[in-house]
C-alpha cells in the first residue's frame, strides 16, 4: 500500500473513495434521542453532499459505523464514505486511528483500491497526531493474515492519501506522517512474524528474520544458539529449550545512535532494555496443554516479535537514546530430553528454580533474558510476554496487564500509551505475593502454590531477576491475538504493543 500526505481541499480530490469522519454532538444518554450529526471538516461542500442522509436518521455516526454515497454532488470523488467516530464529547486520536482503519477495511472486500481520508478538524483532535493516526490505522487495517491460501486474492488497497487542507504546519505534519508510516509498517512486520506457524517460524528462523531486518535498517544483531546458553550458564532458558529438536535462539539487537553520551561514567544516559518472550510453539512440555486451542500457541512469540518490531522502528526513527533488545526464543516440547516437573535448575543469576510446571516456560526464558540484559549494561528494563492465561481471566482481551517496580519508569510508559492508543492496566507486584513462589528445596518455584493471582505470581517470579533496576513487565496474553475481526483490524495477530514500546523509548531521547 502506498501512502501519501497532500495539502489540498477534499472537494477536488478525484479519488475512488473519499472518507470523511462524522460525530454525534448530542449529550443525551437516551438511546432514542435524536443525534446531532456533524462532519469533521470545514469544507461545507462535503456537508452539503451528505446533507440528506445526515438528517434522515439512517446514520447515527456511532463509532466505526459507515455509510456510502455514490456520485456525491459537487465533489470530484466517485464515492463519499462517512465513518462515525461516536460522541463528540469523548473523542480522541485513538478513535481516528480506528476510523481510518474502518475505512480501509470497508474498501478492501469491495475492490476499491484508492482511498483518500480527510484529516478531521475538531478542537480535541490536534492535526499532527491525527495525520499520524490516520496513516497508522490505514496500514494496520490493510494487513490480512491469509498468506497461505492458494486462492488468495490480494485485496490490498493500493493507495491511501491523507488530505490535510491547511498547510500552515506542513513540516510538522509531514514529520508526523512519516513517523506513522514507519511505526505502522514495523507493527505489521511484527504481525507477520506472529502469524507464521510453528513449523515455519522456528527459533532459528526467527533469528534469521531478525538478522535480515537488522541488516536492512542498520541495527547490530547477533543470534546465538545452544552453545552460548551453556557458556552464559543460562540454565533456566536452556531448561525450556532442551526438550525440542529445534535449537534455541538468543537474539541480541543493539541500537546506538551517534553522539549520545558514553555508556559508562558520571553523565551516562539511560540504556533501555527490550526483553521479549519468543516461544515459537508452546505445547506446555511435559505438563502438556489440552488439545483444544493448542494451535493458537504459535503466537507465544508475540512479545519477542513486538520487541523486534519496535527495534525496527527505532532504527528508522533514530531517537537519541541507546537501546538493547534481548529476545529469548525456544520451542516448548515434551520429549525424552524435556525438562520435568520437580527439576531444579540454576538460572544465569545463580538463583535456583524448582520447576513445578513445565508450561510456565515463558518466565524461565525471561529470567535469563532479563539478567543478561542487565549484564549488557541496561539501566531500564521492559519486557513483553504472552505470559499467563490468568492475565486474560483478570483483564479479558481489552486491556493487557502491566507491572512495574518503579513509578517514574511506569509514568513514561503510561504517557506512551496515550499516544499509542494501546490499553494497559497496572497490577500489583507487592512483596506479600512473593510467599506464593517460595520453594521447599530451592530459591523459588516457577509457579505459585495456588492458581490465585497467576498473572501476579508470574510477575513476582520475573522480579526476582530484575533486582533494583527499574522495570516494566507487560503480560500481553489476551491482546496479542485478535479472537475476532474488528471493523478496523483483521482477526489474528494485533502487533500490540509495538507502538507503545516505540513511544516509551522515544520518551527517554535526549
Ligand atoms: N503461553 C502461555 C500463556 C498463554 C495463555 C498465552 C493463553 C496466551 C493465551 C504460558 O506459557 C502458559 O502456559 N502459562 C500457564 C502458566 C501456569 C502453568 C502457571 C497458564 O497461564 O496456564
Ligand atoms: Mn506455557
Ligand atoms: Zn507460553
Amino acid at each position: 500500500m502506498k501512502t501519501e500526505l497532500k495539502f489540498s481541499a477534499a472537494v477536488g480530490a478525484a479519488s475512488e473513495l473519499l472518507v470523511v469522519f462524522a460525530v454525534d454532538h448530542s449529550t443525551s444518554k437516551d438511546k432514542d434521542a435524536k443525534p446531532e450529526l456533524a462532519l469533521l471538516t470545514a469544507e461545507s461542500v462535503l456537508t452539503a453532499a451528505a446533507e440528506s442522509v445526515l438528517t434522515s436518521g439512517e446514520f447515527k455516526a456511532a463509532a466505526n459505523e459507515t455509510l456510502l454515497l455514490h456520485a456525491p454532488v459537487g465533489l470530484a470523488a466517485k464515492r463519499l464514505l462517512l465513518v462515525g467516530l461516536g460522541k463528540a464529547a469523548k473523542l480522541g486520536v485513538a478513535d481516528v486511528r480506528k476510523g481510518a482503519g474502518t475505512a480501509v477495511r470497508f474498501a478492501k472486500p469491495r475492490t476499491i483500491r484508492e482511498v483518500a481520508i480527510v484529516v478531521p478538524e475538531f478542537e480535541t483532535l490536534p492535526p499532527g497526531p491525527c495525520v499520524r493516526a490516520i496513516v497508522e490505522g490505514s496500514l494496520i487495517a490493510d494487513f490480512d493474515p491469509d498468506i497461505y491460501r492458494s486462492d488468495r486474492k490480494d485485496q490490498s488497497v493500493s493507495s491511501v492519501t491523507v488530505l490535510a487542507g491547511d498547510s500552515t504546519h506542513q513540516a510538522a505534519l509531514e514529520a508526523a506522517f512519516a513517523e506513522g508510516v514507519t511505526i505502522a509498517e514495523s507493527q505489521n512486520w511484527a504481525r507477520s512474524l506472529v502469524n507464521e506457524p510453528g513449523n515455519i517460524l522456528t527459533p532459528t528462523e526467527l533469528g534469521a528474520r531478525a538478522a535480515a531486518m537488522a541488516a536492512e535498517v542498520g541495527l547490530k544483531c547477533e543470534v546465538y544458539s545452544a552453545e552460548k546458553l551453556h557458556e552464559l550458564k543460562m540454565g533456566a532458558f536452556w531448561a525450556v529449550a532442551q526438550g525440542s529438536e529445534q535449537p534455541p535462539a538468543l537474539i541480541v539487537t543493539t541500537y546506538e545512535p551517534e553522539g549520545v553520551a558514553a555508556s559508562s561514567g558520571e553523565n551516562a544516559g539511560p540504556v533501555l532494555g527490550l526483553i521479549g518472550k519468543a516461544i515459537t510453539f508452546d505445547t506446555g512440555g511435559i505438563s502438556i496443554k489440552p488439545a483444544d486451542g493448542m494451535e493458537k500457541m504459535k503466537y507465544d512469540m508475540a512479545g519477542g516479535a513486538a520487541m523486534l518490531g519496535a527495534m525496527r522502528a527505532i532504527a528508522l526513527l533514530k531517537p537519541k537514546v541507546k537501546v538493547v533488545s534481548v529476545v529469548c526464543s525456544a520451542e516448548n516440547m515434551p520429549s525424552g530430553k524435556a525438562y520435568r516437573p520437580g527439576d531444579v535448575v540454576t538460572a544465569m543469576s545463580g538463583k535456583t528454580i524448582e520447576v513445578m510446571n513445565t508450561d510456565a516456560e515463558g518466565r524461565m526464558v525471561l529470567a535469563d533474558g532479563l539478567h543478561y540484559a542487565k549484564q549488557l549494561g541496561v539501566t531500564h528494563l521492559i519486557d513483553a510476554a504472552t505470559l499467563t492465561g490468568a492475565c486474560v481471566v483478570a483483564l479479558g482481551m481489552v486491556n493487557a496487564g502491566a507491572f512495574s517496580n518503579d513509578d517514574e519508569t511506569y509514568g513514561h510508559f503510561a504517557e506512551a500509551t496515550k499516544i499509542s492508543g494501546d490499553k494497559f492496566w497496572r497490577l500489583p507486584e507487592e512483596d506479600e505475593y512473593r510467599d506464593q513462589i517460595k520453594s521447599q528445596i530451592a530459591d523459588i518455584m516457577n509457579t505459585g502454590g495456588s492458581r490465585w493471582g497467576g498473572a501476579i505470581t508470574a510477575a513476582m517470579f520475573l522480579k526476582e531477576f530484575v533486582g533494583e533496576t527499574p522495570w516494566i513487565h507487560l503480560d500481553i496474553a489476551g491482546v496479542a491475538w485478535m479472537e475476532d475481526q474488528k471493523p478496523w483490524i483483521a482477526k489474528g495477530p494485533s502487533g500490540t504493543p509495538v507502538r507503545s514500546l516505540v513511544e516509551w523509548v522515544r520518551s527517554y531521547a535526549e
